[in-house]
C-alpha cells in the first residue's frame, strides 16, 4: 500500500518592488505617444524603476526577509531562485542572497533560468522536493528587473519586482494540486545574448508565441488528466503587460470553442491585474504578482480552483492549479503589496533615463553606488570592486 501524498503548496507569499516609479503618462508625453495606448492598449499605468543600489538580489532579499522573520529558517534546506536578469553568469542569485538572508550553511542555493518561466521551474522543483521530504521547507524567489532598450517598442513594458514563497507540506495559503501541462516550443521571440544588458525582442512574434504556448500547455494538461476548464474559478497568467494575459485567455477559450468576448475576459481577469498594472513587467515574478493580486483582493476564494499559467519566451509554458486554503486571508497581510507600491518615490523621465544608463554598467571598472531616499528591504547593492558585486545592510532596515 502506498502512503497518502501530503498536501504541498505555498505557506506564505510576499512581494517586494523597486523604490522608484515612473508614470506611463510621463513616458508617453516624452515619446509623443497617446497615453491611451498604454492605459487601454497594453493595460499598464506605471512601472517600478530600481535605484542604482537595487538589483534582482536586493529585491529577492526584500521579498524573502519578511517570510524568514515570520517563519524562521528551521527546515529551510533549499533556496531556489528564478530569474531572467541574473547578476552573474556563474554565481547564482541564490548564492548571493543566501548569506544576506542569514540562511544556514546546510542549505542548497541555486538559480533557475528560462526567461520568465524560471520562477515556475523553481516552484515546481520545490513542490517535488517537499512532496518527497515533507519535513523540509523550500524558500522560492522569483526576482527580476525588466530592462529594455530606451526608445524601443518594448520600453513601456519595463518594471521590477520579486515574489518570495515559502513552500511546505500542509500550507496555510495555497495547496497546489497534482498534475500540470507543459510545452516547450523553440522560438526567437525574446532572448538576451550573454554580452547584452537589454534583450532582443520581436514583439509581435512574442505575443503569438505566448498564445500558442499557453494553448499547447493546456492541451498537454488535458491529455494528462487535467479537469475541465469549467471547474476553474480564476485564471492567473504571466503578465508582461496585463492585456497580454487577456489575449492569451481569449485565445485559449477560442481554442476550446467557448465564448471569448474581450469585455468578459477583461472582467474575469481584472482581479489578477491590480498589482502588475503598476509594477510593470517583472518577468519571473509577474505570474506570482498576479496570484498575489487575486489572493489579496476583495474576494474570498477558499476552496475554489485557480489556474496558474506561466510563460517564458524561447519558449516554455506551464499550466497547473491551486486551491486556496480556508483562512488563507488571515495568513496573508492583504494591505502589504499595495503599501509597497504606495511607498515608491515618483521620478520623472530624466531621472529614469539616468538610472537606466547606470543599470548597464559592467564589472570592468570599480564603482560605488549612491544611497538614495525611500529604500525598500534589508540589503543594498553597494557597487563593484575587483569584479565582485558588494552588498551591505540598509541602515535602520
Ligand atoms: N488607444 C487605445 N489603444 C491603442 C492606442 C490608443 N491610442 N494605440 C494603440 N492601441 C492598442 C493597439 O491597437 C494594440 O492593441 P491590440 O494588441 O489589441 O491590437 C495595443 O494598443 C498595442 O499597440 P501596438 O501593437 O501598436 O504596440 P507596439 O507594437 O508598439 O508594442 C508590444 C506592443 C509589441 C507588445 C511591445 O510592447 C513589446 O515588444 N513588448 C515586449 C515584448 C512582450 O512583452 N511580449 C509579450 C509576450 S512575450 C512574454 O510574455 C515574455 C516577456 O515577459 C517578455
Amino acid at each position: 500500500m502506498t502512503a497518502a501524498r501530503p498536501a504541498v503548496g505555498i505557506a506564505d507569499i510576499r512581494l517586494a518592488t523597486a523604490s522608484r516609479v515612473l508614470s506611463l503618462d510621463d513616458l508617453a508625453a516624452a515619446q509623443g505617444v497617446d497615453p491611451a495606448k498604454y492605459h487601454v492598449g497594453i493595460g499598464q499605468d506605471e512601472f517600478s524603476v530600481p535605484a542604482e543600489d537595487e538589483d534582482p538580489v536586493t529585491l529577492a532579499c526584500a521579498a524573502a526577509a519578511p517570510i524568514l522573520a515570520a517563519h524562521g529558517t528551521e527546515g529551510v534546506r533549499s533556496l531556489f531562485v528564478g530569474s531572467e536578469s541574473g547578476v552573474d553568469q556563474s554565481k547564482s542569485i541564490g548564492a548571493h542572497a543566501h548569506a544576506l538572508l542569514g540562511l544556514p550553511t546546510g542549505c542548497r542555493a541555486v538559480e533557475f533560468k528560462q526567461a520568465c518561466y524560471g520562477g515556475t521551474a523553481a516552484l515546481r522543483a520545490a513542490l517535488g522536493l517537499v512532496a518527497a521530504e515533507p519535513g523540509e521547507r523550500v524558500l522560492v524567489v522569483a526576482t527580476d528587473v525588466a530592462h529594455y532598450e530606451l526608445g524601443g517598442g518594448a520600453e513601456a513594458t519595463q518594471g521590477a519586482a520579486a515574489v518570495a514563497m515559502l513552500v511546505s507540506a500542509d500550507p496555510a495559503v495555497l495547496c497546489i494540486e497534482p498534475g500540470s501541462g507543459q510545452a516547450t516550443i523553440d522560438v526567437f521571440d525574446f532572448w538576451r545574448p550573454n554580452d547584452r544588458a537589454a534583450p532582443l525582442v520581436d514583439g509581435k512574434l512574442s505575443v503569438r508565441a505566448y498564445e500558442q504556448a499557453v494553448v499547447a500547455a493546456w492541451d498537454d494538461y488535458a491529455a494528462h488528466g487535467g479537469g475541465p476548464i469549467g471547474e476553474i474559478a480564476r485564471f492567473c497568467y504571466h503578465q508582461p503587460f496585463t492585456r497580454m494575459a487577456e489575449k492569451a485567455h481569449q485565445r485559449l477559450l477560442a481554442h476550446l470553442g467557448l465564448p471569448h468576448q474581450a469585455t468578459a475576459v477583461h472582467a474575469a481577469l481584472e482581479p489578477t491585474e491590480r498589482l502588475n498594472r503598476r509594477l510593470g513587467n517583472s518577468y519571473t515574478a509577474s505570474v506570482y504578482s498576479a496570484l498575489l493580486s487575486l489572493l489579496t483582493g476583495d474576494e474570498d476564494l477558499a476552496g475554489r480552483r485557480i489556474l496558474i499559467g506561466s510563460y517564458g519566451s524561447g519558449s516554455v509554458a506551464e499550466v497547473f492549479t491551486g486551491v486556496p486554503v480556508a483562512g488563507y486571508r488571515e495568513a496573508l497581510r492583504p494591505a502589504a503589496p499595495d503599501a509597497a507600491l504606495a511607498g515608491r518615490v515618483r521620478i520623472g523621465v530624466e531621472e529614469y533615463r539616468r538610472l537606466h544608463a547606470l543599470a548597464e554598467r559592467g564589472s570592468a571598472e570599480d564603482y560605488d553606488t549612491a544611497v538614495g531616499p525611500g529604500k525598500h528591504g534589508p540589503v543594498r547593492f553597494a557597487g563593484v570592486h575587483g569584479g565582485i558585486r558588494r552588498y551591505e545592510p540598509v541602515a535602520g532596515a
